[in-house]
């Protein structure tokens, strides 16, 4: 298939793997890209620049295909050193960069010196008009469904993708409850030139995450996840737990008195507990709605070329046989 997206990546493929905060290793952004897609490491997952660097490395020593590196913009007053993040960047050489969080205006100049494609996430028409007004190639706009950060306008895909396609210029690819082909088919359908996932790639042989967790993202059903932290305006998709049950009763007991520290226990660093010990109630985990669509775990190879024959019965018999009938 090509879109604006397959071009303007060099990918095979319109689909692209989220970056996941412990997820997003070397392992998971090559299997992606091996199988045609766009693969992501996640940068902030490395502890330091170089550290970052060492991934690209041993990323490109996995595959020679093109893979991007995520950058998320923390709502945080100690922010990690973006400046040798991106620098590790360019001087690793990737030429793709998916950011998140808030606009990357203040690392964009250095990415586009570098000849750097920049995919923005984010979760709104304004913050991808913004997006595009700054500079960015291109946007990933993440509906509420999504796994992670859904920010606080609560916009279901549906609506939200048809009114990016209605303002934008600049492509822009689904994300957020993306699973198959139907996904893909839709998201098309809608105006997106592609889709990213999140939850559906951590399901899959090659996510290097425990066990446990793509058995519980294959037991969840599209009921089990839950908002937390939406009283600090910093809203998170998770799937449910007894950490979070327990979170959920503090935001209900201290009401608008909620701060970050009452809930520190829940959130902060849990997720090397979850994702590498199996550790399935350390706390709250980023996880999407979509979990009850997933019912196993293939590779990424297996995934990305079931949802392109899947995109490609239902574009060229399902739908073509609505047209001719
Ligand atoms: C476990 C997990 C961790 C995530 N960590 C990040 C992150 O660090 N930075 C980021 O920009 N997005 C992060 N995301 C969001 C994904 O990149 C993607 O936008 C989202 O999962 C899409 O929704 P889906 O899960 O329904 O496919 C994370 C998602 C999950 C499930």
């Amino acid at each position: 298939m090509k879109t604006a997206i397959t071009e303007m990546f060099g990918i095979e493929h319109p689909i692209i793997q989220g970056g996941m905060h412990y997820v997003g290793f070397a392992e998971m952004a090559a299997a992606v890209s091996n199988a045609g897609g766009l693969g992501i490491i996640t940068g902030l997952t490395q502890k330091s620049a170089d550290d970052l660097a060492n991934e690209i490395a041993r990323c490109k020593d996995m595959t020679d295909k093109p893979f991007g590196v995520n950058i998320t913009f923390l709502p945080t007053l100690n922010p990690p050193d973006y400046p040798a993040y991106v620098k590790a960047v360019i001087d690793g050489g990737v030429k793709i960069v998916e950011t998140a969080g808030r606009n990357p205006a203040q690392v964009l100049p250095y990415l586009k010196d570098a000849g750097i494609k920049v995919i923005h996430k984010c979760t709104s028409v304004r913050h991808s008009l913004k997006a595009q007004e700054i500079g960015c190639d291109a946007v990933s706009v993440d509906g509420f469904e999504c796994g992670g950060h859904p920010g606080e306008d609560d916009i279901p895909n549906m609506i939200l993708l048809p009114r990016a396609a209605d303002e934008l210029e600049i492509p822009f690819v689904s994300s957020g409850g993306m699973a198959d082909g139907r996904s893909l088919v839709a998201s098309l359908a809608m105006g997106a030139q592609g889709m990213n996932m999140g939850t559906r790639f951590i399901a899959t042989k090659e996510a290097p995450v425990h066990e446990n967790v793509k058995a519980a993202i294959v037991a969840a059903s599209e009921l089990d996840t839950r908002l937390v932290m939406r009283p600090l305006r910093n809203t998170e998709r998770v799937l449910t737990n007894d950490a979070v049950e327990r979170l959920l009763e503090k935001e209900k007991a201290l009401g608008a008195d909620l701060k970050f520290e009452d809930i520190i226990e829940e959130v902060a660093g849990v997720y090397p507990r979850i994702m590498m010990e199996g550790d399935m109630d350390a706390g709250a985990w980023s996880c999407g709605m979509v979990a009850g669509l997933i019912n196993d775990i293939p590779t990424c190879k297996e995934l990305i070329d079931r949802i392109m024959s899947e995109a490609d019965a239902i574009i060229n018999k399902r739908l073509a046989g609505f047209m001719a009938a």
